[in-house]
């Protein structure tokens, strides 16, 4: 017996059917290749940070090869990794992030040669002279990256030497006791961006900044030492604008304007940007959920720090600082309090975010203006 339905039933279920199907074709004809394969096309490399203990799970190293065209080791070539005490270099983990990237046809960019902070014990509470510390410096410089020469592209030679007023911060390298040129501003930086270029000749070299990347009083000091170096032949070929976005209480048009604008006068300064540590967290309640309406401003975020780099023909990588919300430094840095800053949930699915990049670098480079 054919039972017939009533005709409104009948729209209701045929609306909800092409929906079902309009929505199966959009999935499909936005993501159906890889961000990778989108970023390719726009001359732009698309990374993230990685942390080699978590390449033997399927999921995570499956993802990234797919996804990506560079990796950074989130934290396996820093000191207190690579230097668990004085007579020792360790590159284990640092080799196995290699090992991955080049059995995917990645590029590999190095992080961090000097960093005030995140160094081993031994070092920071030696009590060495400015003579000892100079040669130690000195000569983590040529084994770090002679090690890693023709396989790291690019390096972070210097890492958050500038405070928020654009003063040289105070530190071990600089003048606690420093490696000789206290007092002198920017003058260690420098001499560690030669030690840099004679170490490894071939391979880019950045300074890497944390809360300068749109235009304030720190990034105004980034952009005048800079300047000062490529006029003076100091070798540097880039800046990296980390990108960690804490909150979502912005104007998000104004933010990625005046990001473009830095990337832009960094780049009319014959220097590549590479935007190295972008996540964007978002308040989480105590299950670690976030308010629905956050994640669709989060790709916003997302879709605007993309646009901006993808203006400047000098922006020529944007990694993200993980790639799923299961791995990331921000809940063990806000306590819990944020989170799902990345865009891949912990499952592993892609999240409005990623979309929001997809699109952006499938959309390709838009002229400058
Ligand atoms: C963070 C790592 O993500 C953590 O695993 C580690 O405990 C601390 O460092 N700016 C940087 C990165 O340049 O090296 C930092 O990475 C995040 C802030």
């Amino acid at each position: 017996m054919i039972t017939r339905k009533h005709p409104q039933e009948n729209s209701l279920f045929e609306y909800l059917w092409r929906s079902v199907v309009f929505a199966a074709v959009m999935a499909s004809v936005c993501c159906a290749q890889s961000l990778r394969q989108e970023a390719e096309h726009d001359g732009v490399l698309i990374g993230t940070a990685v942390r080699p203990s978590q390449l033997s799970e399927t999921a995570y190293s499956s993802t990234l090869a797919r996804e990506f065209s560079m990796v950074e080791a989130e934290d396996a070539m820093k000191w207190w990794v690579l230097r668990p005490d004085p007579a020792t270099y360790d590159f284990r983990q640092g080799d196995e992030v290699v090992r991955f990237a080049q059995a995917h046809q990645m590029k590999i960019r190095g992080h961090c040669l000097v960093w005030g902070r995140y160094n081993p014990d031994w070092l920071t509470q030696g009590h060495y002279t400015t003579r000892h510390l100079s040669r130690l410096l000195h000569e983590h410089f040529n084994r770090v990256m002679k090690h890693y020469a023709g396989q790291v592209f690019a390096w972070d030679v210097v890492n958050e030497a500038l405070d928020e007023n654009g003063e040289v911060r105070d530190s071990l390298w600089y003048n606690q006791p420093g490696i000789g040129w206290s007092g002198k501003g920017t003058a260690y930086i420098e001499q560690v961006f030669r030690w840099a270029h004679k170490a490894d000749p071939q391979a880019l070299l950045f300074y890497n900044e944390a809360e300068g990347e749109g235009l304030n009083r720190k990034s105004d000091a980034v952009y005048a030492m800079v300047k000062d170096f490529k006029r003076r032949g100091v070798p540097i070929h880039g800046v990296g604008l980390q990108m960690h976005i804490p909150t979502l209480d912005v104007d998000i048009p104004a933010i990625t304007a005046s990001v473009f604008a830095n990337i832009a006068r960094l780049t009319a300064l014959g220097l590549q940007v590479h935007i190295t540590e972008l996540d964007v967290s978002l308040p989480v309640d105590s299950r670690g959920t976030p308010r629905p309406d956050d994640l669709t401003r989060q790709a916003d975020v997302y879709r605007g720090i993309v646009r901006a780099c993808l203006k400047s023909p000098g922006c020529t990588a944007i990694q993200t600082w993980g790639f799923t919300d299961k791995y990331s430094w921000i809940g063990s840095h806000s306590h819990g309090t944020r989170g799902q800053a990345l865009p891949f949930d912990r499952g592993y699915q892609p999240k409005s975010a990623y979309r929001a990049v997809w699109e952006e670098l499938s959309a390709g480079r838009p002229a400058a203006h």
